[in-house]
């Protein structure tokens, strides 16, 4: 049987649901997780760093969570601002099963994407990613300058890479492919960099 990766399109190893009690917005809910995704045992510390360090997103506009797993950035966007179109985009079916189980049980709008599924023009207003960095830098370059140009004028993206995974490097490379960009890094926090890429 092939190995899984949390970044398998189809995962092989048996779902194995489970139930995990997590606070997003604010507000105590339970989430369903799976094997097979990333980060099945609750919120990451990279994502938490992501959660409490963005700024609070505006009341509407267009969101993407970048490689959602179960949704813990997608469903914060959603609870937090109803009024918001929010899209979930992962290549992993399973993590995009769970997100669509977890908005509905939860009462928010998120359209959960694979890559390729999401209408070519979408504009984004606010991007929020803990991206895959194990992949390797061929497929996260790829992502980065597949999303990072639908950044909508005055749009931001925020993004959370561990320190000793190449967050420098990340940023270096950003600021020198994206020139009509505006790419900083606003917050280290345990061992996680914010890097903060705004269309002016
Ligand atoms: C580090 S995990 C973060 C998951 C989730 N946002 C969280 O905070 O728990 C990165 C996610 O990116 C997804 N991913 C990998 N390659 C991708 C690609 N090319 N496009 C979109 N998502 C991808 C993985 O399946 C994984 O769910």
């Amino acid at each position: 049987m092939p190995q899984d990766h949390y970044f398998s399109a189809e995962p092989a190893s048996p779902a194995e649901l489970r139930e995990r009690d997590v606070v997003l917005a604010g507000r105590p809910v339970t989430v369903q997780t799976a094997a097979g995704i990333f980060s099945p045992d609750g919120i990451d510390k990279g994502t938490a760093v992501l959660l409490k360090h963005a700024p609070e997103p505006p009341a509407t506009g267009t969101f993407l969570d970048l490689g959602s797993g179960w949704g813990p950035m997608a469903l914060t966007l959603a609870l937090h601002s109803p009024a918001a179109t929010v899209h979930a985009v992962d290549v992993n079916q399973r993590a995009l099963d769970l997100v669509r189980r977890n908005a509905a049980v939860l009462g928010c709008a998120v359209t959960a994407l694979a890559p390729e599924d999401v209408p070519e023009h979408t504009a984004y207003d606010l991007i929020w990613s803990n991206p895959p960095i194990r992949v390797g830098k061929a497929v996260l370059h790829g992502m980065m300058r597949t999303w990072l140009p639908r950044l909508a004028a005055g749009g931001e993206a925020w993004l959370v890479v561990q320190k000793n995974l190449g967050a420098d490097s990340l940023l270096r490379w950003l600021t020198t492919e994206f020139p009509d960009l505006v790419v900083d890094r606003p917050a280290t926090s345990g061992g996680f960099r914010l890097i903060r890429v705004a269309r002016p």
